[in-house]
């Protein structure tokens, strides 16, 4: 169905979650989604964080490919509120393969795709809901959570050793922008960005950059962090805790 067909009354919006990372970074242990915070999985917190906006009704999770039948079983065990679906298929090799998945999975009545990663399980609903309104104002196929970064990058000459690397330059920091998730599309918009782009691609929104189609940023939360080396997982629970002193959670 084109999108101009698509009856409004049918669009719904989804997310996708990838979730089929080792968290390498992370260190030894169980995958990064099925390690715990507060006790509960971060692939739960991030399922709910995406649940809990009223326009999300379909959650598709990207489980490790051996982990399908655990990942179902842990949505039995913490189900999410009944007016959310959950959907669990197998990831690929790289998340854009797990992107794709999860993708495939979508009925016919999605026209919004949040792509959330499972390694950010802290974003507030606010920051969700956000970006699934500029994408339904319809300004832009695709819309990025966005935060100042607070160092100063520069571009470097990489080596692999560890040895001195040689500085490029220095963008001006006033224009760049760290990016997080969930990242907003019109539906049609991402499915073709992922037929017709290839290459190493570490979000979704650069994808529809490549073809040459506006992405725009709105207001990103620094709780919407990744949790990707240790010190995360610290700054993570220390969240959590805050939110129990000042939300009653
Ligand atoms: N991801 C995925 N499939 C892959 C690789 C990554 O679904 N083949 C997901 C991860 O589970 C994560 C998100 O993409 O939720 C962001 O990736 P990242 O933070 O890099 O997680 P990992 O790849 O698991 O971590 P690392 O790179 O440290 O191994
Ligand atoms: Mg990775």
């Amino acid at each position: 169905m084109t999108d101009a067909a698509r009856p409004v009354a049918l669009a719904r919006t989804a997310a996708v979650i990838p979730a089929a990372g080792r968290g390498v970074r992370l260190g030894p242990g169980a995958p990064k989604a099925l390690r715990t915070l507060g006790g509960t999985p971060i692939l739960i917190h991030a399922a709910r964080a995406m649940a809990a906006s009223r326009a999300v009704s379909l959650v598709v999770v990207v489980a490790p490919p051996d982990g399908v039948d655990g990942v179902k079983a842990l949505f039995d065990e913490y189900p999410l509120p009944e007016r959310t679906d959950v959907v669990v298929v197998a990831g690929g090799a790289e998340r854009q393969d797990s992107v794709r998945h999860g993708l495939a999975a979508l009925p016919d009545d999605v026209s919004v795709v949040l792509v959330h990663d499972a390694a950010r399980p802290l974003v507030p609903v606010d920051t969700v809901d956000a970006v699934i309104e500029a994408v339904r104002e319809g300004g832009a196929p695709a819309v990025v959570p966005a935060v100042p970064p607070a160092d100063t990058v520069k571009e470097v000459e990489p080596t692999a050793d560890g040895s001195p690397e040689r500085v490029l330059g220095t963008p001006v920091r006033a224009r760049l922008r760290a990016v997080q998730t969930p990242q907003g599309f019109d539906r049609a918009t991402l499915e073709r960005a992922h037929a017709e782009v290839t290459g190493e691609v570490t979000d979704d929104a650069s994808m529809v950059e490549r073809l040459g189609l506006p992405v725009v940023t709105v207001p990103g939360h620094e709780e919407a962090f990744k949790v990707t080396r240790p010190l995360d997982l610290v700054l993570a629970e220390a969240v959590l805790a805050r939110r129990r002193v000042t939300d009653g959670f």
